[in-house]
């Protein structure tokens, strides 16, 4: 065995987080280019950060039962409960047999059409933008996908609590970073009114949430959506049903783990595509087979379209990173790995090390050809996790991608304003730092 280097920033203890809170990408990638794949860097408490595919597939399959959640998803709780992304063991066992059913591919096919009755009318609306001034391509995009998410979650929502969702989700999420990030402000929070703030939030979307799971078990409808599959699914073991408090945490973590991810893989996507005349024209030639918006079995016939969603997730991969904790005292790749330690896992740095792709940084679909793609180690490219805790959305958010994408670049040029610049902003997603704004033609 040998010691894992260390990465380490002056003297002073508090210098590294501050550089990691004031811009973590540029901080982590000055380690892996001192340290190699693998190092550790003490913050307020030490992780073990990696890129490396090896480290991915011992954490995430070979040994996942020597892993928990734990500490690195402690300051969701608050608001996800004991829902999927959160839960360890058993109880995330039972969880996941419940909930899996609801990802299958009828109840997919069926969820789909929602999806694209909403995205047509998204495309009407946006209409009216087309030759104005530009638009705020994040806002938009979250306003599709959590409509999407609300609908096929919870049926019709008035337009009022839609949109006061939108600005909690968005508050609640710097709320939780700052937290996180910056605990030096944890005094002022309490303070300055954001505690309580986070707190009423938090309150409303609770009562929201709550009023749903009542109303439909008082008035006796059973319809085709996602809520309606957490209030019927039973364990088949034990003929036992969730109760209101667990539907809550599973629907609420399945708003929040599946509406923000798609818009910001689709805002980043939308920005590349307006620098890639030719991309835009591949997709186009594809977007021949629908007229507005493509349905379920088409999907299948626009294979590029495909391919640019997946190099999208790898330059720009939403869910930029995953924590584990180790249960055990064990080995990976020749390094110690005492338990109690937090392994940091760069999905980003992952997508974007040089040793495992060709010209890394650069957007090129054609990494996603069916041959590269049958011939790349699985390890290499993981947008949606990899192992028994893999995304269970992940049929759901490509084929959401794939519609919007495809029915947006088949109706609108989008262009950019000249010298805009956008940086990435890595918040529980990978956001950008000023917003991406393209014009609508
Ligand atoms: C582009 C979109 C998405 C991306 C990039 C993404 C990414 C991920 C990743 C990386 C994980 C694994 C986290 C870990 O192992 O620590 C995960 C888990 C999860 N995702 Fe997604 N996701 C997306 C969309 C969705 C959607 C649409 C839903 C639900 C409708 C969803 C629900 C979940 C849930 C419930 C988990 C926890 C699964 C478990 O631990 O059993 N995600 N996602």
């Amino acid at each position: 065995m040998h010691a894992i280097p260390e990465f380490k920033i002056g003297r002073v203890p508090l210098f590294a987080p501050i550089r990691f809170a004031r811009d973590p990408l540029r901080f982590l990638r000055q380690g892996f280019d001192e340290c190699g794949d693998t190092f550790k860097i003490r913050l307020f408490r030490e992780f073990i950060v990696t890129r490396d595919p090896a480290f991915f597939r011992h954490v995430l399959q070979q040994h996942h039962k020597n892993f928990k959640k734990g500490n690195s998803v402690k300051m969701l709780r608050p608001v996800l409960g004991n829902g999927l992304v959160i839960s360890d063991g058993d109880f995330w066992l039972r969880q996941r047999r419940l909930v899996q059913p609801a990802f299958h591919r009828e109840r997919l096919q069926e969820l789909y059409l929602t999806m694209g009755d909403l995205t047509a009318a998204f495309l009407d609306e946006l209409e009216s933008f087309r030759g104005k001034a530009a638009i705020d391509v994040d806002a938009k995009m979250m306003g599709i996908t959590s409509d999407i998410a609300l609908k096929t979650l919870f049926g019709n929502m008035n337009t009022e609590d839609k949109e006061q969702i939108y600005k909690q989700v968005s508050r609640t999420q710097t709320y939780l970073v700052t937290r996180v990030r910056k605990p030096y402000r944890l005094p002022l929070m309490a303070i300055n009114g954001e505690d309580r703030r986070f707190k009423s939030d938090l309150t409303y979307f609770n009562s929201l949430v709550y009023d749903f799971i009542r109303k439909r078990r008082l008035s006796g409808e059973t319809p085709n959506d996602l809520l309606q599959l957490l209030l019927d699914s039973t364990d088949e073991e034990t003929g036992e049903q969730m109760n209101d408090e667990q539907i809550r945490d599973e629907a609420i973590t399945m708003f929040a783990a599946g509406h923000e991810t798609s818009a910001t893989g689709l805002s980043w996507l939308l920005w590349e595509l307006s620098a890639q005349p030719e991309i835009v024209a591949r997709i186009r030639a594809e977007a021949n087979v629908f007229e507005k918006t493509p349905g379920f079995e088409q999907l299948i016939q626009m294979p590029y379209t495909r391919q640019v969603v997946e190099e999208g997730l790898r330059l720009y991969p939403p869910a930029w990173t995953m924590t584990r904790e180790s249960t055990v005292d064990q080995e990976i790749e020749g390094y110690p790995i005492p338990k109690g330690s937090s392994v940091f896992m760069s999905i980003f740095e992952l997508h974007r090390n040089p040793s495992l792709w060709d010209n890394p940084y650069a957007f090129n679909p054609e990494n996603f050809q069916a041959d590269t793609v049958k011939n790349r180690a699985k390890f290499n490219y993981l947008p949606f996790g990899a192992g028994p805790r893999i995304c269970i959305g992940q049929q759901f958010a490509l084929m959401e991608m794939q519609l919007v994408l495809a029915a947006l670049v088949k109706r609108f040029d989008f262009v950019r304003e000249p010298g805009y610049l956008v940086g990435l902003h890595p918040q529980i997603v990978l956001k950008s730092t000023n917003g991406i704004k393209l014009y609508l033609r």
